[in-house]
């Protein structure tokens, strides 16, 4: 039976009406230059692409080579579609405005290249993260900042690329969320996962645990008690994972369930956070939720945070309802 493709998913959501000729072939895009990051990433040391840079981000991050190399393939591969009107990534501070003599679009294009970077000189799974916003700039004038600050509720599509023992691209368009398997010989994306769900109640958590002295209440209390296991309040035993790749945390509790956090905490509060809201909080919050999860940042859902700069930062807790709930309870009416 022939498999069904990335390519024939897309064309059946179109039918459906769920999405536009352009926003099909903008994520084809992508996932093409997703293919080719994977391709860079797979050769390691073998292609010199491993190690620093030598040049630091707007993040104030010291840039890995395949950072630079990950960010480019996906700014050449975006520029001459014609379906965006500009780009934005972590990895460059200013928007990034297409060519002037090349056609655009109605799309916006926001990623994190090269996510989990610190991974990728100790062979870990590492990803890349996107999401696509609607300009609402109208006529031909360039999108500025202002054009991307939009909630994440706006979002038309978001989605990632996981670069592990298997290359895999998991997408939502607002209608569940699916995942494609790399079939290399191939070079096509193959529907294995239809309609991902994270399960409501989870015995797994994620968080940097050597950040504990650093955080806020609600949360040394949340993590307390389950520390304490079938013995607690919690009354069942915990597990912990912590990969330091966002795209492979998250894409476990989209496979297993699970809680992820990277809290408020005093070494990133004055920054307001860790992760960034409009190309890591957001597209993920779309996932989780269209997955059947929730996503907050402690105190509020993330997709309506109202973004006031590009590479804002936001504190995250997100994967099973139920833990969620819990942990932004303990923040809303802290005992
Ligand atoms: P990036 O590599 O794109 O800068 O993102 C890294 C992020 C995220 O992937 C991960 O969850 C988190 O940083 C890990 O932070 P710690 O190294 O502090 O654990
Ligand atoms: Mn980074
Ligand atoms: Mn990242
Ligand atoms: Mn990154």
């Amino acid at each position: 039976m022939a498999r069904v493709t990335l390519t024939q998913h897309l064309i059946e959501q179109q039918r459906a009406g769920r999405i536009t000729a352009d926003l099909r072939l903008l994520i084809e895009v992508v996932a093409r230059a997703c293919k080719a990051i994977g391709v860079n990433v797979s050769k390691g040391a073998l292609a010199g692409v491993l190690g620093e840079a030598g040049t630091d981000n707007v993040q104030g991050e010291a840039q890995k080579k395949l950072d630079v190399i990950a960010n480019e393939i996906l700014l050449q591969a975006n520029e001459w579609g014609g379906h965006l009107a500009a780009m934005a990534s972590e990895e460059v501070e200013e928007v990034h405005q297409i060519p002037f003599d090349y056609p655009k679009g109605g799309y916006l294009l926001l990623f994190d290249p090269l996510d989990g970077s610190s991974n990728i000189d100790v062979n870990i799974s590492v990803g890349t993260i996107f999401s696509v916003l609607s300009n609402p700039v109208d006529g031909p004038g360039e999108p500025g900042e202002i054009a991307f600050l939009q909630p994440g509720t706006e979002q038309v599509a978001a989605g990632y690329a996981l670069y592990g023992p298997s290359t895999m691209f998991v997408l939502t368009v607002g209608h569940g969320v699916h995942g494609f398997t790399l079939d290399r010989e191939m070079g096509s994306f193959v529907y294995t996962h239809p309609f991902m769900t994270i399960p409501v109640s989870t015995q797994e958590f994620a968080i940097n645990m050597s950040n504990m002295r650093h955080w806020e209440a609600p949360v040394q209390r949340y993590v307390g008690e389950l520390l304490e296991g079938v013995a607690g309040p919690r009354s069942k035993d915990f597990n912990m994972r912590w990969v330091a790749s966002m795209v492979s945390d998250v894409h476990r509790i989209l496979t297993r369930g699970g809680v992820f956090m990277y809290p408020m905490d005093a070494k990133c509060r004055d920054k307001g956070g860790k992760l960034r809201l409009m190309y890591e909080a957001n597209p993920m919050a779309m996932i989780v939720e269209q997955a059947g999860g929730a996503a907050t940042t402690g105190r509020e859902r993330i997709l309506e945070v109202a973004p006031q700069r590009l590479h804002q930062r936001v504190p995250v807790v997100l994967g099973s309802s139920e833990e969620v709930e819990r942990v932004t309870r303990y923040h809303l009416d802290p005992q």
